[in-house]
């Protein structure tokens, strides 16, 4: 048993998704990831920039001010500052006014398939890998829906439900699992350097909603879960001729609060737009229900001052995503374009 009275340290040298492009359009708009506040506007060249959502000034936030041309102005005083956070331009003051107090810090941004993603430290001006992308947003041969839901919860106890297979059967009852349908299946646990793959062999077909919208015909089952640093949540169904993967890129906004930004894209023969259509609200069906339990756990954690965990190997990958959160907060593991694996696979028998 392992007992925390945090939930999970902040990994600062990370990407997370700060909004939505359509959301900031020219700015400026209010976020907050890893319980720092943030303002994002457009900057120069219609860049998105990020800066703390603090004024140098008198610490008014900067978004309850404007855009004028490439700068933010505040609202209090009109101090302006570029993408950069240096103060450009105080208003009545005559001589240079830039300086080092007089600057907000400023965060790396990426604008990349619709989504701003922000890098935490803004200490490091070219941090040393690139956010995560959807691996077939942007196919043609794929059919793709996006959607966010904000959860009570941290960021690891999202992870876990995403991740987590011997919840669906009982929580999520009738929708892609029956607690009666019980198979023996054998599950292969890969680790690498920054991420942790479960590979589901000799699954039947899910069954409930999800199996038959994706092989009406029945047919062999390839499943994969899978977790990526610092908070990406991968789970892929090969069915038949059928190909599904729902990436969820999670953003901590505080220890209690987290946004999911899912992406689900499906190959299907024939009428693979149409199927994708019901992937939505299905797809939210689930999230509800397991939002719910999430501020249950929540709750309790919190009124019992700290987290207490019991495992059992089939929380298959729940102890590797803490290990690895953990590993990442110190420092110690980085996210990465090239995993390399640590060790062999491990291989364990579960009931599915
Ligand atoms: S508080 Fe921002 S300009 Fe004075
Ligand atoms: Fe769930």
């Amino acid at each position: 048993m392992s007992e925390s009275h945090h939930p999970v340290d902040h990994v600062r040298d990370a990407w997370y998704i700060a909004a939505t492009s359509k959301h900031v359009e020219r700015g400026p708009i209010a976020c907050e990831i890893l319980d720092t506040p943030l303002v994002l506007f457009q900057g120069e060249g219609g860049k998105i920039a990020a800066l703390l959502d603090r004024c140098a000034h008198r610490n008014v936030p900067l978004s309850v001010g404007r855009v004028r041309g490439d700068e933010i102005e505040c609202g209090y005083h009109g101090w302006r500052y570029g993408a950069d956070g240096i103060c450009r331009h105080v208003p009545t003051m005559c001589g240079p006014v830039e300086g080092r107090a007089r600057r907000v810090e400023s965060y790396p941004v990426r604008e990349q398939q619709g989504y701003v993603w922000v890098y935490m430290n803004p200490e490091e001006p070219s941090p040393d890998h690139e956010p995560y992308r959807f691996p077939y947003l942007d196919e043609a041969t794929y059919s793709s829906t996006a959607y966010s839901y904000d959860f009570s919860a941290s960021v690891h106890a999202t992870l876990e439900n995403i991740l987590d297979v011997p919840h669906t059967a009982f929580l999520h009852g009738g929708l892609f699992r029956n607690s009666k349908e019980a198979n023996e299946i054998t599950v292969l646990i890969q680790r690498y350097t920054d991420r942790v793959e479960a590979q589901f062999v000799g699954e039947p077909r899910p069954g409930g909603i999800l199996g038959w919208l994706l092989a009406p015909r029945g047919g062999t089952t390839e499943h994969w879960d899978r977790f990526l640093l610092p908070s990406v949540a991968e789970v892929e169904y090969k069915l038949g001729r059928s190909h599904l993967l729902i990436s969820s890129a999670l953003t901590p906004l505080g220890d209690f609060k987290t946004r999911m930004y899912a992406v689900a894209s499906l190959r299907f023969p024939v009428i693979g737009r149409l199927i994708s259509r019901f992937l939505r609200p299905f797809a939210m069906m689930v999230v509800r229900q397991d939002a719910k339990m999430l501020t249950h756990q929540s709750e309790a954690i919190r009124r019992f001052g700290g987290e207490r965990f019991a495992s059992t190997a089939v929380d298959v990958l729940g102890a590797h995503i803490l290990r690895l959160l953990r590993r990442s907060a110190r420092g110690e593991s980085r996210p990465s374009t090239t995993a390399e694996p640590v060790g062999d696979p491990e291989r364990m028998i579960m009931r599915v």
